[in-house]
Parts: structure tokens; sequence; C-alpha cells
């Protein structure tokens, strides 16, 4: 059996319905994975299923992850239909960028709600499945997606995110000692600039100067994120847990 083949297992990844969710739900759904998808829109949640129903099942599940209750709704929903999680990726996030005199305790409440505390809690109240699908030769995983703002100061206002996505890169860690010996590995990816809806308007206005910062002269494309995803689900990655992996040719190593 491949090294990368994800047959017969389960995987959520929240936001996976556009962006980098959606790169790396596609990266599980052809390794063979069951993927739930989950975001706030109906609309964008059946556009995904769509696309990415010709390669294997895919199913979307809508929360608002802002919000405690609805990381538990998500968490029964998912367990209603599913007995295990082999794969939880912690995608979902939101940021805000304003001046520090400006800058609005709302833009601190949305982004840590969302980029840390949903992660959190989502990962707590899927434990049981997680345990239940976990071995000690192929252990459960959870991914969370930092960033690369996490680990260097940004260019741009960002208070709550990049402290958000900092306080993430932590969490990884914390959790990654907690629950090893519950065979549950957990890792974070700290992107660089991938095409999205959030970055789109920063890259079309700046997309050539923040490519040439990147040793490899180029920002992330889909398959970028999609081995990541990959890599840190399948059997590849089974002995790496408290790792934070930057996906963002070299930008942050060379910075
Ligand atoms: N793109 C980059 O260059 C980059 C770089 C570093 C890190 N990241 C990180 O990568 C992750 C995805 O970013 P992206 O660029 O792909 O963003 P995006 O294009 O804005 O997609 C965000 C996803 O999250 C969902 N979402 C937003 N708010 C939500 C909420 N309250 N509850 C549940 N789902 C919610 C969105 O769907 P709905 O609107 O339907 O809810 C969408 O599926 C984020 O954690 C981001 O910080 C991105």
């Amino acid at each position: 059996m491949s090294l990368f083949d994800l047959t017969g297992k389960t995987a959520l990844v929240t936001g996976g319905t556009i962006g980098i969710g959606l790169m790396m739900a596609r990266g599980l759904v052809h390794a063979g994975a069951t993927v739930y998808l989950s975001s706030r829109k109906q609309a964008g949640g059946e556009a995904a299923v769509n696309e990415l129903s010709a390669f294997g099942k895919v199913e979307f599940l809508q929360a608002d992850l802002g919000q405690e209750a609805e990381c538990a709704r998500l968490a029964e929903e998912f367990r209603s239909r599913e007995p295990r999680l082999h794969i939880l990726v912690n995608n979902a996030g939101a940021t805000w960028g304003a001046p520090l005199e400006d800058f609005p305790a709302s833009a601190w409440d949305k982004v840590l709600d969302l980029n840390l505390k949903a992660p959190f809690f989502l990962t707590r109240a899927l434990l049981p499945q997680l345990e239940a699908a976990a071995t000690a030769d192929d252990p459960a995983r959870v991914i969370n997606v930092g960033s690369i703002d996490g680990l260097r100061v940004p260019a741009t206002p960002t208070y709550s995110y990049s402290a958000s996505k900092a306080a993430l890169h932590q969490l990884t860690r914390v959790l990654a000692r907690e629950l090893g010996p519950r065979q549950i590995t957990v890792n974070a990816v700290a992107p660089g600039p991938f095409p999205s809806k959030m970055m789109a308007r920063v890259l079309d206005e700046h997309g050539d100067e923040i490519a040439a910062t990147s040793p490899l002269g180029r920002v992330g494309r889909d398959d970028d994120m999609a081995g990541a995803a990959v890599y840190l689900a399948s059997r590849a990655g089974a002995y790496v847990t408290g790792a934070v992996l930057p996906v963002d040719g070299g930008i942050w190593a060379s910075a």
C-alpha cells in the first residue's frame, strides 16, 4: 500500500469549501479519504461537494465556528454520521487589518474565537471519535492551519491575526504532548502566500513583490498545500507530532 494512501480514512476539514481548506480537502479525497467539509455558507458547501465528489465521497456540514456551541454542534453532527475521525483539519480562519490606534476589540474577539478557540473546542469535542480511529501504529491526526505570520512579524497591521497564529502554533505543541499518549498526533502547517479569497486583494496588488521574497520565486499552488496535508495525514507522517511545518517557498527561513 502506498505510503500516502488514505483509503478507508475519514477526514473533517473546517473552512474546506474554498481556498487553502479546499486545496487540502482535494488532496485528502484524491488520496482515498472520505471528506467532510464545513463552513458557514450552504451554497459554498454544495459547490465544493459538487467539485470534489468526482473523486470520492464528500459531504458538507454547515457551522459557524466562531461560537463554542457551534463547535459542539458540528462535532455532534459529525458523530451522528461517523463513529471514527482519522483526520481533523482545523483550517477555518479570518483576518482583520486596521491601524494600531483604530484596531477594535471586535477584531480581537472575532479572530481569536475562530482562529484559536475553535480549533481547541472542536478538537476537544471530537476526541472520542479521534481516539476511536487511533492505533499506536497509525495515530489519528489533528492538523492546525497556522501561518508564517505567526512565526515572523508581518508587514501588515493584523495584530490579532498574527497573535492568533503564534498562539495556535503553541497550542499545537501543548496538545501534541497531551494527546500523543492517546495515539493522536497534532501538527500545524504554516502557509506562506496562497491565492484565496482572504489573500485576493494583497496578491492582486503586491503578488510579484511577495513572490520575489521567496527563494523559489513564486506564491503557493494547490498541490503544495494538498501535499502537506496528505503527508501529515498518512502513514508517511505517523512519527511527526508537535511540528509547525512552513509551506512557504522558504520565505520564513530566509527572512
Ligand atoms: N491564503 C493564504 O495565503 C494563507 C496564508 C497563511 C495562512 N492561511 C490560513 O489558512 C486558512 C484558510 O485561509 P484562506 O486563505 O483559504 O481563507 P478564505 O479563502 O477566506 O477561506 C476561509 C474558509 O473558512 C470558512 N470560514 C470563515 N469564517 C468561518 C466561520 N466563522 N465558521 C466556519 N467557517 C468559516 C469560509 O467559508 P464560509 O465563508 O462559508 O464560512 C472558507 O471556507 C486560515 O486559517 C488562514 O489564516 C492562509
